[in-house]
This record gives structure tokens, C-alpha cells and sequence, in this order.
């Protein structure tokens, strides 16, 4: 492993792991080769891959309220002036990474993101133990390295590992950082407002690490920690944590073994009719009267939409940009979007007063099946990373260098950036390779026409228009204009085109969804599996200190969509939003089109 190159140069330079190598392997790759055109030594990339190497150049912010870029640049130039101004000491807005938060400080402002009921923490509730010690992290060192199996697949004998090593995570003493209500604790912190800003010079800016590029380093940092905890508890060094693959038919309901009773995996706060049933990658909030094939190949579609259409580019895939100063408003990246969020909600228990445990954040750290789901997120983060041409790592300094800080399997207290969890072969994990059915999961147009959208002009109204902002309390239809029209290929592999539903103001007390699609003429009985459906924009609770409204963006791909319905000509697209969960109070600033 020390003959590795460094992830970030690796990342900056392209450099396929061995890792990503070996994963090209799975029986399904070739298709998904040819559906990409990927080629191994110039990769390109059908919906709109760059050639070259992705640098923070190519990474702009799709909207650009805030030039953090231009304002660093300032800061610097003041810093060259003055000389002698110490630069580290001025927090500046949105031009440094997050500091891993001061636990000390923590709980010093109330906790928020849920309705207060019974067993709902207050204040400090969420905090770790403090420690004075930090240590830098190190690369494991042991010779072993851990493969996490799918959940679905394991042996008896594994079962009866995971088992046994949560029953003695449960068992730890209350204050022992490893115990399994601290290390739900440390989801609750780190989003529901227990940590501020304070280590980066903004006491009154809160932490969140869902909706924006944090979400996936975070998580694999929680996890990594987690899982070597688990083993050390069993003193098995190999254990790795089982994924729930939801991603796959034969994986997409909860591994039965969840639901003994007497088993340390069972949780009784889930969602009672879904114990045994396929899930709903698109859950809208409500039980599907969908037939179980119906699901699994929606489930698969939406999939493919996520990970293959809406995440071309890395900022789609990671999500916005979130520096230190600033509140994660630029929107999460597409699979944490959905399936993410939605299958939080749907495990969720509905009797509960917050759908709890997984249906928020505060709790969803108490139910097992929370690692496991995150588990397969995270592998979702290396799949991505093997479809070739501009599918890389972020190369934003600011997003390497934001850190976290973990209590590991010693009881200490550990420092880590984000640039250190890039390669999960460094960390000493990797994945067990099955097959991945959603690479050839394209979807079907309903209607494969041009002219949509100009036949329903006069019906409904252009853009421009409008009077925004607009409420999303009914479906909501608008034209789009598109600034450009029947690029060549090059272009197209240069630019993808986003389409962009801006300032989305929502209530963030309740699990919130919309679907978009586009030139859906028909919106009834509208599904996933066609190629009209663009995304969804997906929510689970979460406030910042108590304010009950937030505002973010959301994006989706158009490049590939308008080739399938053969709409690439047109000048303008028929959009459609139609709410399905917790809409009622939304209200939309824009919905437009930009090239990234
Ligand atoms: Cu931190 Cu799935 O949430």
C-alpha cells in the first residue's frame, strides 16, 4: 500500500485506483462501457464528459450568489498589502473549510429538527465526552483489509458476528464513547445543531453535513470508525459492515434478520408495513399501491437516474459547495437527494412523532440499519467513481481540507480531512463485487417526440412569465427556454445542461418530496422507470436553530433526458413539478437551465 499515490494526487491527476480497476470487472461493466463510450485511455463520456482532468476551475457553482473564489482571492491580495495581517485570524465568509467543531462547545445552543416529545434529546443530549487530547489520524496499518458484504448474502456465522458485535456496542457503559447511543449521538450533533461553527471563527453559524458536499466524506468517516469499533469489539480486525443493497432486486427489502425480536439488530421503531416489503427508492410518504415488479424496476430506474444522468459532474454528485461562514444552501447531491432520503423515510416509523429512528436525523443513528444504509450510500460513492471521464473526486481545496473529528476503537479522539477518505483502499475496505442491474436500467420514453412544449403554449405560461416566487401547494407547470439548442457532441461533452429549480423555500419540520420531469404531456400515472422523469427533491426534517423554513436549489441532468425524447432541437421544455410529500407551504424562486 505505501507504493499508492496520495488520493489528492491521485484525484487531481486522474489516476485510476486499483480499486476502480479491479471493479471494472463486474459482469455488468461492459454495457455500461458501451452505453458511456468510456475508453480506458482517453475516457469520454456520452453525456458530457470532459477529457481532460477536472480542476476547481471547472467546478463553478451552478447559482452564483456568493463568489467565495473572487472574495478568497481579495483576501489574499489584502493579505500581500498589509503583510503583516495575519490572514488565519480573520474568519472570512465562505473561503476556508469547515473546522471540525470544538466538542467542548458542544450543546451550547438548543438542539433543533424535530418536534419535542418523550424521548427527544435537549441541549447537551447529543454531545460525546469531552477530551482534551486530539490526535491526527493515521492510515491503518494492519495487513488485514475488510471487505463489507452485502447484507442480503451473509452466513449464518457472519449474522451471528454483527449481532454479537452490537450487543456488546449496546452493552458498553453509557459515557464510553463507543457505546451505541453515543454513536448515534454523533449523527444528532453534527445535524441537529449541537456544533457551531466556533472552531472556524463563526460561533453563530451552526454545523450541518447533510445537503451539501459534506454528506459523503462525513459519512464515510462515521462509518469507517464505526466499523472498526464493531470489530474490535469481537476482536475480528476483517469484520466489515454489511450493506443494505437496496440496489439490486434480490437485496431491496430489510435483511430478515433485522426483524427478530431478540436479535441486538431489531429496532421497533420502523415503519410496520414495510418490515417485509420491496422498498420504495422513491418513497413519496404514503404506502405505493404499486405491485412489487413495479417497484423493483422503478427502484432500478431511479437508480440509474441518480447515479448515471443527474450525476455527470461532480458538484451534481457531491453536491454545493459549503465553506466555513456559510449554511449548506446549495443543494445536495443526487443520491443523497434520492434514494437516500427517501429510504430513511420509509424504514422511518410512521406511529412515531418524528417517523423515528430512521425517518431523522437526531435518531436515526439508534437502528443498526442506519450503518447498513449508509453503507451501501457509500459504496454508491465508489461505483460512481469507476464510470470514467469527469466522475472524480472534488479537487476544491477547501472541500479536502474540512474536517471532522471521531472518537476510534481506542477511545480517542481523532482529527480527519476529508482529503484522507477518498480511496477506501487506503482506508483498508472495500466492497464485496455483485452485480450492479441499474447500469442497464436506462429509461423508456412515454413519448418520443419533439414540439411539447410548443404545442402547450397558451395553456402554459413561460418562465418569463411568471411572477415568482411560486407555491408548490399543486402541480405546478412552466416553458422553459433553453439558451442553446442542438449542440454538437463536443459541446455537449464540454457542458451538460442542468436544470435548475432555484430557491426552493420549505418547511423543514416535515419530510419533504417533489418529482420533476419533463415534457411529460401527461402527468397522471406519471413513473420513474420513463425518461420524462428528471429527479426528485427529497427532505428529511432538519431546522437551523429552530427556524422552521429553509432554502435551497435543486438540479438534474438534461443533456442525456432531451436525446431520449428527441427533443434536443427544441427551443424550449415543458416542465412539470408535482408535490408528494410536506408541500404544501414551498414556494420555487426560479426554475432555469445553465451549462456546467
Ligand atoms: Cu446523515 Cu442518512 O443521514
Amino acid at each position: 500500500m505505501a507504493s499508492l499515490p496520495s488520493p489528492v494526487a491521485a484525484a487531481a491527476a486522474g489516476i485510476t485506483t486499483p480499486y476502480s480497476s479491479s471493479f471494472a470487472t463486474v459482469s455488468s461493466w461492459p454495457l455500461l462501457s458501451k452505453k458511456c463510450s468510456i475508453k480506458s485511455a482517453k475516457q469520454t463520456h456520452r453525456y458530457g464528459v470532459r477529457c481532460n482532468a477536472a480542476d476547481s476551475d471547472d467546478q463553478k457553482p451552478i447559482i452564483e450568489s456568493l463568489n467565495s473564489l473572487d472574495r478568497r482571492n481579495v483576501l489574499l491580495g489584502l493579505g500581500g498589502i498589509a503583510g503583516a495581517v495575519n490572514l488565519t485570524s480573520i474568519p472570512s465568509v465562505g473561503a476556508a473549510p469547515l473546522v471540525a467543531p470544538d466538542i467542548s462547545k458542544c450543546g451550547t445552543n438548543p438542539l433543533s429538527g424535530f418536534k419535542a416529545g418523550a424521548d427527544t434529546p435537549e441541549g447537551s443530549d447529543c454531545c460525546p465526552p469531552d477530551s482534551s487530547q486530539i490526535m491526527d489520524f493515521q492510515f491503518p496499518k494492519e495487513e488485514v483489509f475488510r471487505v463489507r458484504p452485502a447484507a442480503h448474502l451473509l452466513s449464518p456465522s457472519y449474522i451471528a458476528k454483527f449481532n454479537l458485535a452490537i450487543k456488546r456496542m449496546k452493552e458498553l457503559p453509557a459515557d464510553d464513547p463507543r457505546n451505541f447511543l453515543q454513536q448515534a449521538h454523533i449523527h444528532c450533533a453534527y445535524c441537529n445543531g449541537a456544533y457551531t461553527q466556533s472552531s472556524s471563527g463563526f460561533p453563530d453559524v451552526e454545523i450541518q453535513i447533510h445537503n451539501s458536499w459534506l454528506f459523503f466524506p462525513f459519512h464515510r468517516w462515521y462509518l469507517y470508525f464505526y466499523e472498526r469499533i464493531l470489530g474490535s469489539l469481537i476482536d475480528d480486525p476483517t469484520f466489515g459492515l454489511p450493506f443494505w443493497n437496496w440496489d439490486t432486486p434480490a437485496g431491496m427489502k430489510i435483511p430478515s434478520y433485522f426483524n427478530e425480536s431478540s436479535s441486538a439488530l431489531f429496532d421497533s421503531k420502523r415503519n410496520q408495513d414495510n418490515l417485509t416489503a420491496v422498498v420504495d427508492l422513491g418513497y413519496n410518504g404514503q404506502p405505493s399501491t404499486l405491485s412489487d415488479l413495479d417497484k423493483v424496476t422503478n427502484n432500478l430506474a431511479i437508480m440509474y437516474k441518480q447515479v448515471v444522468t443527474n450525476a455527470t459532474d461532480p458538484l451534481l454528485f457531491f453536491g454545493g459547495e459549503y465553506r466555513a461562514g456559510t449554511e449548506p444552501i446549495r443543494g445536495g447531491g443526487s443520491v443523497e437527494q434520492s434514494p437516500h432520503t427517501p429510504v430513511h423515510r420509509w424504514v422511518g416509523d410512521p406511529r412515531e412523532l418524528n417517523g423515528e429512528d430512521l425517518g431523522n436525523f437526531y435518531s436515526a443513528g439508534r437502528d443498526t440499519l442506519f450503518y447498513c444504509h449508509h453503507s451501501n450510500v457509500d459504496r454508491m460513492w465508489s461505483l460512481w467513481k469507476t464510470l470514467g471521464g469527469k466522475h472524480k473526486d472534488l479537487t476544491d481545496s477547501d472541500w479536502l481540507n474540512t474536517s471532522f473529528v471521531f472518537y476510534d476503537e481506542n477511545k480517542n479522539l481523532v482529527r480527519v480531512y476529508v482529503k484522507d477518505c477518498l480511496l477506501t483502499s487506503r482506508l483498508g475496505y472495500d466492497y464485496q463485487r455483485v452485480d450492479v442491474p441499474w447500469l442497464n436500467s436506462r429509461p423508456v420514453p412515454r413519448s418520443r417526440k419533439s414540439g411539447i412544449a410548443r404545442r402547450s403554449m397558451g395553456r402554459v405560461k413561460r418562465t418569463t412569465d411568471i411572477n415568482f416566487p411560486v407555491k408548490l401547494n399543486k402541480t405546478v407547470r412552466v416553458l422553459v427556454p433553453r439558451p442553446k439548442t442542438s449542440r454538437s457532441q463536443t459541446e455537449k461533452e464540454n457542458e451538460q445542461e442542468v436544470l435548475v429549480v432555484q430557491g426552493i423555500e420549505y418547511d423543514s419540520q416535515q419530510y419533504v418530496k417533489f418529482d420533476v420531469y419533463v415534457n411529460d404531456e401527461d402527468d397522471d400515472n406519471t413513473s420513474p422507470a420513463q425518461t420524462e422523469y428528471a429527479g426528485s427533491f427529497a427532505q428529511l426534517p432538519h431546522t437551523h436553530k429552530g427556524k422552521t423554513k429553509s432554502k435551497t436549489n435543486f438540479r438534474a441532468g438534461l443533456t442525456e433526458l432531451l436525446e431520449d425524447l428527441e427533443a434536443d432541437d427544441d427551443d424550449t421544455i415543458l416542465v412539470t413539478l408535482i408535490p408528494r410529500s410536506g408541500c404544501g407551504d414551498i414556494t420555487i424562486d426560479g426554475i432555469n437551465i445553465v451549462y456546467v
